[in-house]
């Protein structure tokens, strides 16, 4: 046995193998259930009971030795690779990852925020979850107006004060103009909710634009220009605005705003109804008992706002005629915007 032994040893030391399948094969042959070494164990039941602890000590040295050497081959094999590897051309150009296409809604909010920025329009933001005050009252609603309702407006507690998600940008006007002094000067950019069943046409939240520009001697002309302005930007130069006499609690006067119709050109479609126009906003002079309500001297100074959804423009700019489209993310539908950045 102790020949079988040490010849075993000189032969394991010996061994070599150029790949993991050989290094394999190696451990079947040696140390698997069958392997050469694994069956020495087995006659150790027929050596003599004086001779056993020698003999158990050089099985073991052997059985060291034999995983050992294959674990060695293995660490051996695994370095070579590794230096391989170090051969890749790191500055060779890969397969790019495909990116994401920017979302339309962002598309064209930045566009907006472009062009307002253009003319000294800075942002301002505010919380979605808001309070009767910033939301209702502050902007001349009266206690009984239908969009303090239920059905109109997401409540999310009516006691002891209301907490609710604001229905329109408006409310960053009031968020605005209680902590600053005119002049001001600013778009706000935001998620709006409102309790709407969903369907093509209508969606339970939504995106709009509010501006607001307050100071001294601020006219309903300078809104009209600015709007013009916006107008041709974002529609094309040939774009033709008109006023409608309109009511919003927070402004004196009040206008909604179209713009001439894109498809047709002002001649008239079925897409604008064949009035020759879409309308894009509601719009005014900002009413005194708001500018008083925030902290700010109506008699010193005036101002002009303006609010607008992004879905709305967004739809007329890229004929989307499913509101529903904007907040499902199929990326065939988004992927239609790729070229748009
Ligand atoms: N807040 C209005 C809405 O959600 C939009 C709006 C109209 C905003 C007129 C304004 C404005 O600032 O002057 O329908």
């Amino acid at each position: 046995m102790i020949t079988k032994i040490n010849a075993l040893k000189e032969e394991i030391s010996a061994l070599v193998a150029t790949s993991a399948e050989e290094v394999e094969q190696l451990r079947i042959k040696y140390l698997s259930k069958k392997g050469l070494v694994t069956s020495l164990f087995n006659d150790f039941r027929t050596v003599p009971a004086e001779q056993k602890r020698e003999m158990g000590q050089l099985l073991n040295e052997l059985k060291n030795l034999a995983t050992d050497k294959i674990n060695a081959l293995k660490d051996e094999l695994g370095n070579q690779a590794e230096a391989a590897s170090a051969d890749i051309d790191l500055t060779r150009t890969e397969t790019p990852l495909p990116l994401g296409s920017r979302h339309p809604i962002s598309l064209v909010k930045n566009e907006m925020i472009d062009i307002f920025s253009r003319m000294g329009f800075t942002i301002a933001e505010g919380p979605e979850i808001e309070d009767d005050w910033h939301v209702f009252s502050s902007l001349n609603f009266a206690a009984d107006h239908p969009a303090r309702d239920m059905q109109d407006t997401f409540f999310i507690m009516r006691d002891p004060a209301d907490v609710l998600l604001r229905t329109h940008t408006s409310s960053v006007q009031t968020r605005v103009m209680e902590k600053a002094q005119p002049p001001i000067r600013i778009i706000c950019p935001g998620r709006v909710y409102r309790n709407e069943a969903i369907s093509a046409r209508a969606h339970c939240f939504f995106h709009q634009v509010e501006g607001l520009y307050i100071d001294k001697n601020v006219s309903f002309a300078d809104l009209k220009q600015a709007l013009l302005y916006f107008a041709r930007q974002m529609f094309g130069p040939e774009t033709k605005i008109r006023l409608r006499p309109s009511y919003f609690p927070f402004t004196e006067p009040s206008a909604e705003m179209d713009i001439s119709c894109g498809l047709c050109g002002g001649k008239g479609c079925g897409f604008c109804k064949n009035t020759g126009w879409v309308e894009i906003l509601g719009c005014g002079m900002v009413d005194p008992n708001v500018l008083e309500a925030c902290g700010i001297d109506s008699k010193e100074y005036t101002g002009y706002a303006f609010g607008m959804g992004v879905e709305r423009i967004t739809n007329l700019k890229y004929s989307v005629k499913d509101l529903r489209m904007f907040s499902e993310n199929d990326v065939r539908f988004l992927h239609l915007f790729d070229a748009a950045h």
